[in-house]
């Protein structure tokens, strides 16, 4: 086992017996997320829900099987791809976290994850997510457009139970995950770059026109 697989493992460890905040009380289990220490592709969602609580895995309910397909289309399989949540628990009726609740979960477990497993690409899912990297944004302007943060493609693109019954949402998410390839093939050049010091400075003006 490497390093990392030995450190995320403990991290999923120590998230699964977290009482760090709140949510805490009302879970089930704890979806620490699971995938390749090594995973070029990572995948962010915002929390687990009903599904994901019971079985302590991310992704396992309707949006699970919509987001399987996602992949699909991408030539990807789940096994291949890092899948975490900004929060590791979840919140009591699906209610959106609170932001003590996402700072604590996120520069506890999730910021660790992200250096573990290095991925060249990140895919938010959802506006909790989208708004860790860019928090002044709007989902609907930006999905599916990647910029580059530190060497790395962050593309935000819509949640996937949002996109599940409304077909206007399916068309889009489903358009941006069929460019996820060429995302991946082009993340591997731009990780090769030099980086320039506005990639860290201001991510909203790096929007690659490659794309
Ligand atoms: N929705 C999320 O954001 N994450 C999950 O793990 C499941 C549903």
């Amino acid at each position: 086992m490497t390093s990392e697989q030995e450190t995320l493992q403990t991290l999923a460890a120590q998230i699964s017996q977290c009482t760090l905040c709140a949510l805490h009380q009302g879970r089930i289990r704890a979806v620490p997320g699971e995938g390749p220490a090594d995973a070029e592709l990572m995948l962010i969602g915002e929390g687990p829900g009903y599904h994901e609580n019971r079985q302590g895995r991310p992704f396992v309910g309707p949006s699970g099987q919509f987001l399987d397909e996602l992949l699909a289309t991408a030539r990807l399989r789940r096994q291949d791809v890092f899948i975490a949540n900004v929060v590791k628990c979840r919140p009591p009726d699906n209610r959106d976290p609170l932001p003590n609740e996402v700072d604590t979960c996120t520069s506890t477990y999730l910021h660790k994850q992200i250096e573990l497993i290095d991925p060249k690409v990140i895919v938010t899912l959802g506006r909790y997510s989208m708004a860790l990297f860019f928090p002044k944004e709007k989902i609907s302007k930006i999905h599916g457009q990647p910029r580059r943060i530190g060497g790395r493609l962050i593309v935000p693109m819509i949640h996937p139970a949002a996109a599940l019954h409304q077909p206007k949402n399916r068309a889009l998410i489903e358009e941006d995950f069929r460019r996820l390839p060429e995302f991946l093939a082009r993340a591997e050049h731009a990780a090769s770059q030099p980086e320039s010091p506005a990639d860290d400075e201001s991510p909203a003006a790096e929007q690659l026109s490659m794309f």
